[in-house]
C-alpha cells in the first residue's frame, strides 16, 4: 500500500519530510534500538538533510543509534567538490554537523573501480546486517529522475533485472558515467521506502509513474513495490499537479 503526502509548498515539503524522518528514527530506536537509513542523492534531498542538521531537528535524533548508508553513488571522488558525490553532499550539509559515530557512516567508494566498489559495499552490508536474505533497512530515501529513474536504476539498464545482488555497478550510457546502486529487490525489502519529489519539473514523470501504464524498463521507479514494507510518496503540490489523490 502506498502513502501519498502532498505538501502545499517547498518549505512545508522540506519540514514535513524532515519530520517524517525524525518520527521514523524514534520509532525504529524504540522498537529495535537502532535506525538504518539509506540516503538518496541529487538536489531534492539536500535541503532536507540540511534541515535535519539544524538545532530544532538534530536535537530530536539520537545519532549514536543511527547508521547512514547510500542507496547509490556516482563513481567520482568525494574529494572533488564539483563531481557530484552523493556522500560529499550529505557530509557537507548533514553528516559533518551531527554527533554520528564516524563508523556509523557507510559510504560507497565512488573513487575506486565500480565493480570493486559494488562488491565491497555489498560485503559491508552483509557483515553489518548478518543475513543471507535481503536486509531490511528502516528507511530508504529515493529520488525520482525526470526520466523515471530512481537510485541509479536507469531506463534500459541491466541493473533493472538484477534479482540476486544487493548492490551492482552500472554504466549509464545516457550520462556516459558509472554508478553504483542498490538493486530493486534490496530496496523492496525495506521497512519504509520514501520517494522525495519536489518541483513542477517532476509533475509529468510523477504522473506517468503513478498513473501511467506499468513499464518499469522505461520508468524504473515503478519497480519499487515493497514486499512487506510501506511505500511513501512525499511530494510538493507543484510535483503533484497532475496526480489524483491515492
Ligand atoms: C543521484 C540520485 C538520483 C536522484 C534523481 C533525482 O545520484 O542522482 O540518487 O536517483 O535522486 O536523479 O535527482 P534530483 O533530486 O536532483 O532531481
Amino acid at each position: 500500500m502506498a502513502n501519498l503526502v502532498v505538501y502545499p509548498d517547498r518549505h512545508s515539503f522540506i519540514d514535513g519530510t524532515a519530520d517524517f524522518i525524525v518520527d521514523l528514527v524514534a520509532q525504529a530506536i524504540a522498537e529495535r534500538g537502532r535506525f538504518t537509513i539509506a540516503l538518496s542523492g541529487g538536489g531534492t534531498p539536500r535541503p532536507i538533510y540540511a534541515r535535519l542538521a539544524t538545532a530544532g531537528y538534530r536535537d530530536r535524533i539520537d545519532w549514536s543509534k543511527v547508521r547512514i548508508f547510500f542507496g547509490d553513488e556516482r563513481c567520482v571522488s568525494p574529494d572533488d567538490a564539483l563531481a557530484g558525490s552523493n556522500y560529499r553532499m550529505a557530509r557537507e550539509v548533514l553528516l559533518d554537523h551531527v554527533a554520528l559515530p564516524p563508523d556509523h557512516i557507510h559510504r560507497i567508494q565512488g573513487e575506486i573501480d565500480p565493480v570493486q566498489a559494488a562488491m565491497i559495499y555489498e560485503q559491508e552490508l552483509q557483515a553489518l546486517f548478518r543475513t543471507s536474505t535481503f536486509p531490511t533497512f528502516d528507511l530508504i530515501c529515493l529520488g525520482l529522475g525526470d526520466n523515471g529513474h530512481t537510485a541509479s536504476l536507469f531506463p534500459g539498464t541491466a541493473a533493472l533485472r538484477e534479482q540476486m545482488r544487493w548492490v551492482v555497478p552500472q554504466y549509464v550510457e545516457v550520462m556516459a558515467t558509472w554508478r553504483v546502486t542498490f538493486t530493486a529487490p534490496l530496496i523492496n525489502a525495506a521497512r519504509h521506502s520514501a520517494f522525495l519529489v519536489e518541483g513542477a519539473g517532476k509533475a509529468e514523470v510523477l504522473w506517468r509513474v503513478l498513473e501511467g501504464p506499468y513499464q518499469p524498463d522505461v520508468l524504473p521507479a515503478q519497480l519499487i513495490q515493497p514486499v512487506n514494507g510501506q511505500l511513501h510518496w512525499l511530494v510538493d503540490a507543484a510535483a503533484a499537479a497532475k496526480v489524483r489523490p491515492l
